[in-house]
């Protein structure tokens, strides 16, 4: 079967040549053709390169697909279906006075003002190091003995006695104390409407918060992904019923004149005001709007709910690049929002850089 000048070609690979050959001249891709055809060297040469670039640049483009359902395989599309408002919970508010101390129990200007004239006795030094963990300015006495009791005892003391005049949510007019929870924070003392309890927010072993902010209430009826399951009017957290100015939540708040100063809260007086999900631990620093003294400031929510189909469960986290709750355990918090984790991503990079953690930050207690 070996013709002339083709000695060398063993019968399978002129068999092969035969077979490409009628592949070629019935394919129905385009090009291959040329190829089969008894044609010019260059002129097949020329063929086999275009058709060569054409399949890279199909291939480059299949790959961009295939890479983009890799890595992006979740989309968000936004479906308009109304929620009833039922569904979600009224955000916490939480409200930072500026004025931090009561300065009948610890006059910050008098003392700084001993500080410079170097006529302080050692418990005003005490004071002042523990002070300047919640003020700008930075006074830290390395001699001087600090305490975590201490420090708690010391902002328990000097707080301002009551910083609530009068409160109201749904027709309900309560003692502002039932509404409102110490919390710490950055700022120092903090006061809560609607966060969830301690016992509900963070793990049984961890050391957090003031030591007067306990509470026994067991969470209910309620979940971040389920929403409330629940017909009943109270819950907790507290819903948002209705929507209006009439039925809005109302707080007045109080600063005697004799506790503004200038030295703590370095020019700025009033409140930071911070709304955020109820199980969500807030940073004051991060965001928050101010309250002046004297003013009234009215507040607009519109909740956004995006919701995420179940379809979704089965994509690994990164590759959809969130989590659900139960995916991502938190050795601090009971339940998973990005600021939580945040948060705690906060207190790991501090415990391993310093040892210690910021007494806004949750610790394990020792076991
Ligand atoms: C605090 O100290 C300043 C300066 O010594 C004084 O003017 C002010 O009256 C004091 N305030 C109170 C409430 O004692
Ligand atoms: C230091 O403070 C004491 C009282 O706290 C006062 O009697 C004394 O005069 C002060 N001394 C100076 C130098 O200011
Ligand atoms: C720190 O406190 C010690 C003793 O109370 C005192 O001698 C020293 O001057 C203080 N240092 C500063 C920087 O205030
Ligand atoms: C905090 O201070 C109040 C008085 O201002 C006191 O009744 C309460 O017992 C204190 N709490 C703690 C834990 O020290
Ligand atoms: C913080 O560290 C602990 C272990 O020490 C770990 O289990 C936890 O996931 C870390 N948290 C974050 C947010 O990385």
């Amino acid at each position: 079967m070996s013709g002339k000048g083709q000695g060398k070609t063993r019968p399978q690979e002129k068999r092969l040549m035969v077979y490409f050959r009628e592949y070629c001249d019935y394919t129905g891709i385009h090009g291959f053709r040329y190829i089969g055809e008894d044609r010019t060297l260059a002129e097949r040469i020329w063929w086999t390169i275009w058709l060569l670039l054409s399949m890279i640049f199909c291939g480059l483009m299949v790959y961009q697909i295939f890479d983009k359902y890799i890595n992006y395989p979740v989309l968000i599309t936004f479906s308009m279906k109304e929620t009833r408002l039922q569904q979600i919970p009224f955000p916490a508010v939480t409200i930072c006075p500026r004025a931090k101390f009561s300065l009948s129990h610890f006059n910050i200007t008098a003392v700084l003002e001993k500080m410079k004239a170097d006529n302080i006795t050692e418990e005003e030094a005490q004071k002042i190091g523990y002070a300047s963990a919640v003020c700008e300015f930075s006074h830290f006495n390395k001699t001087e003995s600090y305490s975590r009791e201490g420090f708690y005892k010391f902002l328990n003391e000097s707080r301002p006695s009551s910083i609530f005049k009068y409160c109201s949510y749904l027709e309900k007019e309560p003692d502002c104390t039932e509404f409102f929870k110490p919390i710490l924070t950055e700022e120092g003392v903090c006061y809560s409407f609607n966060i969830l309890d301690k016992t509900d927010m963070f793990r049984d072993n961890v050391e957090f918060n003031l030591p007067d902010f306990h509470s026994t209430s067991q969470i209910q009826h309620w979940d971040v992904e389920s929403g409330f399951t629940a017909s009943q009017i109270h819950t907790y957290p507290q819903r948002a019923l209705r929507i209006g100015q009439k039925n809005a939540f109302y707080v007045l708040m109080k600063t005697r004149k004799s506790d503004i100063e200038y030295e703590c809260p370095m020019g700025e007086s009033g409140y930071r005001v911070i709304l955020h999900f109820p199980s969500c631990y807030p940073d004051v620093t991060e965001n928050h709007f101010t309250v002046p003294l004297g003013q009234s400031v009215t507040g607009v929510i519109i909740p956004h709910m995006i919701k995420t189909s179940e379809g979704v469960k089965r994509f690994h986290p990164q590759t959809r690049d969130c989590y659900f709750q139960s995916e991502r355990p938190l050795k601090y918090f009971k339940v998973y929002t990005q600021a939580n984790c945040l948060l705690e991503c906060k207190t790991n990079y501090t415990l391993d850089i310093c040892g210690c953690v910021g007494f806004h930050m949750p610790s394990k207690l020792s076991e």
